[in-house]
């Protein structure tokens, strides 16, 4: 089957920032959020928050779950050809815009919608003495479902394209179920396309049916701790994985995500067959930001399922590349991506040369 796509990200879009609480946001915000929690705020709230906290933020980027991993896919300089379908809304700071930075990193956007007159999704971590308040506003992201009905066929076809769909989370109520029958759609016609599925932990504790549904159609579902618990329901590891492998088609995995390594669980018939990782885990003097590395290792874990490598080798790239930016801040050391791509060929195809 010749793909025009190797991978191709679904996922809500968001402006991420983190900056110290300044006293003009205090004020800003008082009586309007719950200090220390996660808040949904509207689009007023969050732009006036912006500009209080900008010349202070101390980290800036376009992010979401997806984006991460497309953008690092990109950044290994494997040559892969890449695609995202999402809704992009206008950054509430000045700087290009989330269409321009997919295509400056050679991302496809043919079904990106650009919602240019809405605030684009926007998260704003505000830290004060290690107390974190996250300002959640989901803007553009909420037109997804309506984004993927009016263009059902057409999206379908696009994914059908694709070596690799990798699916995200959005935070409204109709986004899981369209999507759940875009991929049921895309699974009928083309069997061959692997689904990737990395819920996040609002999707894996919603206990929702088309949730449910996208991770028993998944051939990978990527989770940490937490989320497998989430997901799986109580009970250890091994009960959680199988619940999730029981439906859906043979061959799928689960990988739980630790520090100290990652284990896949796969069916084989009636068996559940477990398989740790292990690594050298980052001391935390070490590991300078952790947002986005869960991403960055299902970066590692895609680029070697589209070169068509042992999984086991790619569960070891998805590592390596995710220690090395849990040491950089943001996306800061994916420069160095081509080198760590490298260096693991050597050690995964000794026989190549
Ligand atoms: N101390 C550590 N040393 C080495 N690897 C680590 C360490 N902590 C986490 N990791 C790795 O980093 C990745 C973190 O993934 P996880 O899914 O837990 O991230 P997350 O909190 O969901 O982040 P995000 O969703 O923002 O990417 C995993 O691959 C894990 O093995
Ligand atoms: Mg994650």
């Amino acid at each position: 089957m010749d793909f025009r796509f190797d991978v191709v990200g679904v996922g809500a879009l968001n402006f991420d920032s983190i900056a110290p609480v300044s006293a003009a946001a205090r004020n800003l915000l008082r009586g309007a959020v719950d200090w220390g929690a996660e808040c949904r705020v509207g689009a007023a709230t969050v732009d006036a928050a912006m500009r209080t906290v900008h010349a202070a933020a101390v980290r800036v980027a376009v992010g979401g779950s997806a984006y991460n991993t497309v953008a690092a896919l990109a950044h290994t300089g494997a040559g892969l050809r890449l695609g995202y379908v999402g809704v992009a809304g206008r950054l509430p700071v000045p700087g290009a815009p989330i269409l321009e930075r997919l295509h400056r990193l050679g991302v496809d956007t043919e079904h990106l919608r650009v919602s240019a007159g809405e605030l684009s999704g926007v998260c704003l971590s505000l830290v004060e003495d290690g107390e974190r308040t996250l300002l959640v506003h989901p803007g553009a992201n909420d037109r997804m479902a309506e984004h993927l009905e009016s263009r059902f066929d057409e999206v379908v076809a696009y994914l059908s394209a694709a070596r690799i769909v990798h699916v995200t989370s959005f935070l409204d109520a109709r986004t899981p179920a369209v999507l759940a029958d875009v991929l049921a759609a895309v699974r009928d016609r083309s069997p061959e396309t692997v689904l990737s599925f990395d819920p996040g932990h609002v999707w894996a504790a919603s206990r929702s049916a088309p949730v449910a549904a996208l991770a028993a159609m998944a051939d990978h579902v990527l989770l940490n701790e937490r989320e497998l618990q989430a997901l799986g329901t109580t009970g250890d590891d091994t009960w959680a994985a199988d619940r999730i492998l029981r439906v859906g088609r043979p061959g799928r995995f689960v990988h739980v995500k630790r520090p100290a390594g990652v284990t896949t669980f796969t069916r084989s018939g009636p068996l559940l067959r477990a398989r740790f990782h292990p690594q050298q885990f980052l001391t935390a003097d070490l590991v300078l930001d952790a947002t986005g590395a869960g991403d960055v290792y299902a970066a590692g874990v895609l680029a070697a399922v589209a070169e068509g490598t042992h999984l086991h080798d790619g569960v070891r790239l998805g590592m390596a590349l995710a220690r090395h930016k849990l040491q950089h801040l943001a996306d800061g050391g994916h420069s160095d991506f081509p080198a760590v791509l490298a260096a693991w060929h050597e050690r995964a195809t000794p026989d190549r040369s």
